[in-house]
């Protein structure tokens, strides 16, 4: 019978991210001067949303010691971007903009093809293999580009039935490849990620 008494032994800190991106984490914090850790919070949080799924209270704890910050303030980074998601979600996230100017330029129109290139009911979805999930986005800055969309932190441009499939082929070809559990999907050069997929141009 234990003792009711008894301080439980504190669990060890979480540590997937640090185990999943040494490299990254270094070169992240690397940007700033010494003692200024604390700006690579949202690379970190990045990678720490790939390395759990989502972005866990483990993973906001082990973003915290490891930049030296407090857990309140790094949930408090979360909180005010979109890009970081609590619940579960798709490997890939499309952020596919319906803002004014673009359904000016038919992104309206063309939400249901994206739909379902993507292979998801509706924007809010994810698709049953878990790897695309689909949301309507305010203007992203590319209104002169749309239909446009965001996957991950690449930016796709200028979007036709040929390009989408193309896009969405070689994003599936990608986590076939065992890029799932690589970097997340568009960190670091925006370009470099773009190589190997088709008709797709990496924003100016
Ligand atoms: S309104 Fe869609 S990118 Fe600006």
């Amino acid at each position: 019978m234990p003792d009711p008494a008894a301080v439980p032994p504190a669990l060890p800190p979480a540590d997937r991210l640090q185990r999943a991106f040494a490299a990254e984490i270094a070169a992240a914090v690397a940007k700033y001067p010494a003692g200024r850790q604390a700006s690579a919070v949202l690379d970190l949080l990045y990678l720490a949303q790939a390395a759990y799924g989502r972005i866990t209270t483990e993973a906001i704890e082990e973003v915290a010691a490891v930049l030296e910050m407090d857990p309140t303030q790094v949930r408090g980074v979360v909180g005010f971007y979109s890009l970081f998601k609590e619940e579960p979600h798709g490997r890939f996230v499309i952020h596919y903009c319906t803002d004014l100017p673009c359904a000016l330029r038919g992104a309206d129109a063309f939400l249901p093809r994206v739909c379902r290139a993507f292979g998801v009911p509706g924007p809010g979805e994810t698709s049953p293999d878990g790897l695309f999930s689909v949301e309507e986005a305010m203007c992203l800055a590319a209104c002169d580009r749309a239909p446009m969309m965001q996957v991950n932190l690449s930016y796709f441009h200028d979007l036709t039935d040929e390009r989408l499939d193309g896009i969405v082929a070689a994003l599936k070809a990608k986590a076939a490849a065992g890029e799932a559990v690589g970097p997340p999907f568009g960190f670091g050069s925006v370009r470099g990620v773009a190589e190997g997929v088709p008709s797709v141009e990496a924003p100016s």
